[in-house]
């Protein structure tokens, strides 16, 4: 029988995963459970990364880690437990699904829209590399890294879900309009992994538009692609389309070792009382079912739920007012009194299993991921990042005095807005300026060319970081400069 990691979690956590594993149990689910020591319990003890060696070990060993919430411990410095998981094993893809859940009323269920949303989202990279800095006391960064190899990972799941699940349409949500470059590579790469799936109708979507266009027409979205901030947003979002976050099941997806989980937290305040709703585990739960190819179960348990809900059966966090509310424990019992019968809404068909995913095997080392280069590369200039409190005119007196033979000073800018050579008056500036050297004629120059640039320009300044302007072959590396 295929053993899998559970993890109970903290707060509500061991509470609803009790319920869950007792419903599996009922359905007779052909699964072995080893618990292991992960969650902020674990961190209190002193394991920084909020996990036992052993909980590691025997997770990366059985491959599947069904875990329930997990607090985030407060205070500087200190990750969370759920992002160091999901990064540890690198689950790139964070699946989420939304639908119509009759016995839940929303706005949507009332005017009779059915909603049967999935949305992945880049689950690894983004600002949730948490790569910050100050640069000045006024001036706070962070880096935002989108890569191709990661976003054709995330995308190219994606696309083989959507085509799996028979999906109509598969939309990439993104802010490509403004960040030309980053947002720019992820939809570049959605559309190149469209052109291998003919068969599914492919879009594009700016991410504002896409959530009002969510909260006014979600019926008309299928599958979802957002970066990861994007999509942290846009799946919150969806889960208040179908009830809140008690009916938003996650699946964090990696080649290796995937992570199922509910999307809420420890609800702090409901602790201990027995009265949480167990469902979006639940549902998380059937999710890892299905990925394991227990497709039967699946069902039987998907069933069930949708029977009990459309039942009226309901713990305090949704459902009918008028009629008591049940607490966690008596919520599963009801799902399992319920199993073998259908649902009037909705049934899932009992399919027979697919062969168990193949046993995982354990990697040796990093894989390095990355495309090939295709164009000629050259530096061609450099941005420098430099903390001044002075006028632009007065910084770009000083930086022409430094440009050498091989550089041109072509633009500075203050947040982004170009404030010389010409710029408005109404710009407010801060202490810190980027400033934009190009070589001559757009000839190749060396990075010890940059750096004596670098050190003739922190006579009068200082420079707080630089980033090289690249070129590939005929295209430019870097943005251009609002008003540039
Ligand atoms: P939360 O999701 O724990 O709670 C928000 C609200 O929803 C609360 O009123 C809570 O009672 C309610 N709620 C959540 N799950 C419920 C359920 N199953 N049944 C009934 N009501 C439910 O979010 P919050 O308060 O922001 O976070 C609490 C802790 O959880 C924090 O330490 C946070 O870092 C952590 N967290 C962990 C996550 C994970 O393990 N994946 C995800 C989100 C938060």
């Amino acid at each position: 029988m295929k053993k899998i990691a559970v993890a109970k979690g903290d707060g509500i956590g061991p509470e609803i995963m009790d319920a869950v594993l007792k419903i599996f149990e009922a359905a007779k689910v052909p699964l072995q459970y080893e618990v292991v020591e992960m969650g902020k319990w674990v961190f209190d003890k002193g394991y920084s990364n909020g996990m036992t060696p052993e909980a590691q070990q025997t997770i990366e060993d059985l491959g599947i880690l069904f875990k329930g919430p997990m607090e985030t411990p407060k205070g500087k410095g200190v990750k969370s437990v759920n992002v160091t998981a999901r990064k540890t094993w690198n689950t790139y893809a964070n699946k989420r699904t939304f639908q119509t859940l009759h016995g839940v009323e929303t706005v949507f269920s009332k005017a009779g829209i059915p909603i049967d949303l999935t949305i992945v989202r880049e689950n690894i990279e983004d600002t949730y590399g948490g790569i910050e800095h100050m640069l000045t006391h006024d001036v706070a960064l962070s880096r935002r890294f989108i890569t191709r190899p990661g976003s054709m990972q995330v995308i190219k799941y994606a696309f083989e879900m959507a085509k799996k699940k028979g999906a109509r349409r598969i939309t990439c949500g993104h802010k490509a309009n403004i960040m030309k470059i980053t947002d720019g590579l992820f939809l570049e790469v959605f559309y190149e992994v469209a052109k291998d799936y003919p068969e599914l109708k492919a879009d594009d979507v700016i991410v504002d538009d896409l959530c009002m266009k969510l909260v006014s027409r979600p019926h008309e979205f299928d599958v979802v692609v957002l970066t990861n901030l994007q999509g942290d947003i846009v799946s919150d979002l969806c889960a208040g389309l179908v009830g809140g976050l008690g009916f938003a099941p996650s699946a964090n997806i990696g080649d290796h070792i995937s992570i199922f989980e509910a999307v809420h937290g420890t609800a702090p305040d409901i602790t201990g009382k027995n009265i949480a709703n167990p469902t979006a585990l639940l549902l998380s739960g059937v999710g890892m079912l299905r990925h394991l190819g227990l497709m039967t179960a699946a069902a039987n348990i998907e069933n069930a739920l949708l029977y009990t809900l459309e039942s009226g059966v309901h713990t305090g966090d949704f459902g009918d007012k008028s009629t008591p509310s049940v607490n966690t424990t008596d919520f599963a019992e009801a799902i399992i009194k319920n199993l073998g019968k259908l649902p009037d809404h909705n049934p899932r068909p009992v399919i027979p299993d697919l062969p168990m995913t193949p046993t995982h095997f354990k990697l040796e080392q990093n894989p390095l991921i990355m495309t090939q280069e295709k164009e000629e590369e050259k530096i061609v200039g450099v941005d420098l990042f430099i903390e001044s409190a002075e006028q632009p005119n007065a910084v770009a007196d000083k930086l022409l005095q430094h440009t050498g033979d091989l550089f041109k000073l072509v633009t500075i800018s203050n947040r982004g807005t170009q404030v010389w050579p010409k710029g408005s008056v109404y710009t407010n500036l801060i202490n810190q300026y980027r400033c934009r050297f190009e070589s001559i004629g757009e000839e190749p120059v060396t990075q010890i060319d940059i750096m004596e640039l670098y050190k003739r320009s922190m006579k009068d300044f200082k420079v707080c970081s630089l980033e090289l302007l690249n070129m590939w072959g005929d295209k430019k590396a870097y943005s251009l400069a609002q008003g540039q």
